[in-house]
């Protein structure tokens, strides 16, 4: 098949030019919707447990729902592996709690991810190498890149380093800094970059995509440092959804200071924190517990769904626009 075949060349082909690509630059990969225009993806975060805690059959579930929706990848909110990211490119982690899980033939499709705090407590470059596309061609992850799936432009945000208190606080954790620190300089430098990209973007839809929370009701709650610095950007380019993990719960919440939607995907294992603290925003949403999310596109319409470990439909909401200059506007509600 024609269609499940052209991401991934372009994709190996992009890994080719990522390496020769200056660290200033931020990496765009193309992948193709679907002939009709549409985008089918499914959301995980917050993962890596070898299979426990619910981890497979979060899993299952993800494979049948993306047969039914004909997925064309996936998207990963980081915390890729527990308790401490890996220890290598040969760490057996890799295998045992992603490539021996994730199964399904609906799942065989890129990977698209981003690190979490969890993965910068171990070699958090190895999880940026190559090395593990040769023992899983799906895995692609970088630091902060951008995906163009021509009704959408994904803008993959290195999180962590913001948080101030893993710099200051670090308690019993050693963090990777390695080509992050001084991390002044690496926020600025890739809030220039993003903006610079952001407002290049003419496709329909906006999404960016980050690890930690925004705005969480959960144990996390908001996250400070993304709110002051992140944030602006955000909205001045009209950034129309914020997906992230870091909190182990489903949530949507919607904010009311600007049209942005926050989305929270982080049940892939580990949850039921019996944690909620309510925030100034408008909660749509909240489950403490496991499942995850899938997210359909067309020019029209965008469609968010949580379903739990069994499945089930949990939530859902949808969201139209009229322009890609226009914010979207909410159209339904469960
Ligand atoms: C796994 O999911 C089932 C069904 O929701 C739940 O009863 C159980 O407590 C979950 N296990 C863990 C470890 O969270």
């Amino acid at each position: 098949m024609a269609r499940s075949r052209a991401p991934m060349a372009a994709f190996l082909a992009l890994l080719a030019v990522a390496a020769g690509v200056a660290a200033a630059e931020l990496t765009r990969v193309e992948h193709p919707a679907k002939n009709d225009g549409s985008l089918s993806l499914l959301v995980v975060g917050d993962w890596g447990r070898k299979g426990n805690y619910n981890q497979s059959r979060v899993a299952e579930q993800m494979g049948k729902i993306g047969e039914k929706l004909d997925i064309d990848f996936v998207v990963s909110t980081g915390d890729n592996f527990y308790e401490n990211g890996l220890t290598g490119v040969h760490d057996q982690q890799f295998e045992e709690s992603f490539t021996n899980i994730y199964t399904a033939k609906s799942l065989q499709k890129p990977w698209y991810l981003v690190l979490g705090n969890h993965d910068y407590r171990g070699d958090a470059l190895a999880q940026l190498s190559p090395v593990l596309q040769k023992l899983d061609e799906r895995f692609f992850c970088m630091r902060s890149f951008i995906v163009n799936a021509e009704i959408v432009d994904i803008f993959f945000i290195d999180t962590t380093p913001f948080q101030l208190k893993y710099w200051t606080h670090p308690k019993d954790s050693h963090y990777d800094w390695r080509e992050v620190a001084p991390r002044e300089t690496y926020i600025a430098d890739l809030l220039k970059d993003m903006d610079k990209e952001m407002k290049k973007s003419t496709a329909k839809w906006k999404i960016a995509i980050g690890h930690h929370t925004m705005r969480s009701v959960s144990d996390h709650g908001d996250t400070k440092e993304l709110l002051q610095l992140l944030l602006p950007v955000l909205k001045v380019n009209g950034i129309d959804f914020y997906i992230n993990g870091h909190d182990h719960c489903l949530e949507h919440i919607s904010s009311k200071d600007s049209p942005i939607q926050y989305f929270t995907s982080g049940g892939g294992s580990k949850a039921w924190r019996g944690v909620y603290q309510p925030n100034d925003d408008n909660l749509q949403f909240f489950y403490d517990g496991q499942g995850f999310m899938s997210l359909q596109l067309n020019q029209d319409q965008a469609d968010f769904i949580f379903y739990d470990v069994s499945g089930n439909i949990l939530y859902q909401w949808s969201s139209s626009k009229i322009s890609h200059l226009q914010p979207s506007i909410y159209v339904t509600e469960k």
